[in-house]
């Protein structure tokens, strides 16, 4: 749906987005991530054709973003990350315009309207003036503008940022359902967890560059070492079964936290964990507890940048 070729933008002598190539599918939710300043808004402001690329195209839906700007724009939606929405206006009167712009009957619009105006929990709100709402609710009518819209192409720019827990499951689970209807969603997003349950698919950019691009579970699985098991003994734990354990051949690493606590870092966790317990049993070693748990996308940010988010955006331009 999506193909990117050096994908170029230059800001005087920053480059912002720097020779990015990419290929998004149709009806895949993409997660666009990196730390503040990687260029996420950039990349999708050009291929939504607000700005124009220094170097570099993009096509998309079979339409070149520099060619045919006028028919990419027939296909998209875009949610932006600063909300642009009329100061003067309502909710109701933001929602029902952007729904007449994008050519729906004056009956369906009453009702998607109303319908989406609940489903955001702004329906108490609509006839507010808009310069009167907090930061969460002017981002939750940027978001609706999108869902109401239910365009083949959804460019969806830090949905979230700003929006209360109960906000942010009721808005990833629309995401899911304008993905379920058809339409190809790209998400730009600082925040992992939301593109590690959403996406299908992510590509983590640093610096204007792509670092990495795959589904979510094939990154984490890629980080050597990457499942964590934590156990807790009975006994203290002795200087030549932490050697056993260490040599465990998927065993990347053992930390011993306290003398009855471990922390091990290995692969192929739901394999080796019964050979790990194995190995303690049989020489009476009890476990009191063990806990497994997989690396997060953080994990998988931290190991392809060699940097963590804070540090990233510490030295992010
Ligand atoms: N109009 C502009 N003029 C000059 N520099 C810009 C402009 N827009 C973006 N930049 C710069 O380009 C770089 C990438 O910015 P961009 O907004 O794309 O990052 P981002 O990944 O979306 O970050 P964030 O997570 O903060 O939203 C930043 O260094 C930013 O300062
Ligand atoms: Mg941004």
């Amino acid at each position: 749906m999506i193909h990117t070729v050096n994908l170029t933008k230059r800001f005087e002598d920053l480059t912002a987005v720097d020779h990015l190539n990419l290929d998004i599918e149709e009806g895949e939710i993409f997660g666009l991530l990196g730390p503040n300043g990687a260029g996420k808004t950039t990349t999708v402001l050009m291929l939504s054709t607000v700005i124009k690329p220094t170097e570099g195209t993009a096509v998309v839906g079979g339409y070149d973003i520099k060619q045919n700007p006028d028919d990419v724009r027939k296909l998209i939606g875009l949610c932006f990350q600063e909300p642009k929405i009329l100061w003067v206006s309502t909710p109701w009167d933001v929602l029902n315009w952007h729904a007449k712009v994008c050519g729906l009957s004056a009956v369906e619009r009453k009702k998607r309207v109303h319908q989406i105006l609940e489903d955001v929990n702004m329906w108490e709100s609509r006839n507010k003036k808009v310069h009167g709402l907090s930061g969460g609710m002017r981002k939750r009518i940027e978001v609706a503008k999108v869902l109401i819209q239910r365009p083949k192409v959804a460019f969806i720019d830090e949905p979230t940022a700003q929006i209360d827990v109960v906000g942010k499951h009721k808005i990833w689970n629309m995401i899911r359902a304008l993905r379920d209807e058809g339409s190809t969603i790209i998400l730009a997003t600082n925040e992992l967890y939301e593109a590690d349950i959403l996406s299908d698919r992510v590509g983590i950019m640093h610096k204007g560059k792509l670092l990495i691009c795959d589904i979510p579970k094939t990154l984490k699985d890629s980080i050597p070492g990457g499942d964590i098991v934590e156990i807790q003994l009975g006994k203290e734990v002795t200087r030549n079964k932490l050697e056993e354990l260490r040599n465990v051949h998927e065993v990347a690493d053992v930390v011993m936290v306290k003398p009855k606590d471990l922390r091990v870092y290995l692969n192929k966790v739901e394999e080796v964990v019964p050979k790990i317990m194995e190995l303690f049993l049989k020489d009476g070693l009890p476990i009191t507890s063990i806990h497994m748990s997989e690396p997060s996308l953080d994990d998988v940010f931290v190991h392809y940048t060699g940097l963590t988010i804070q540090e990233a955006e510490q030295k992010s331009r």
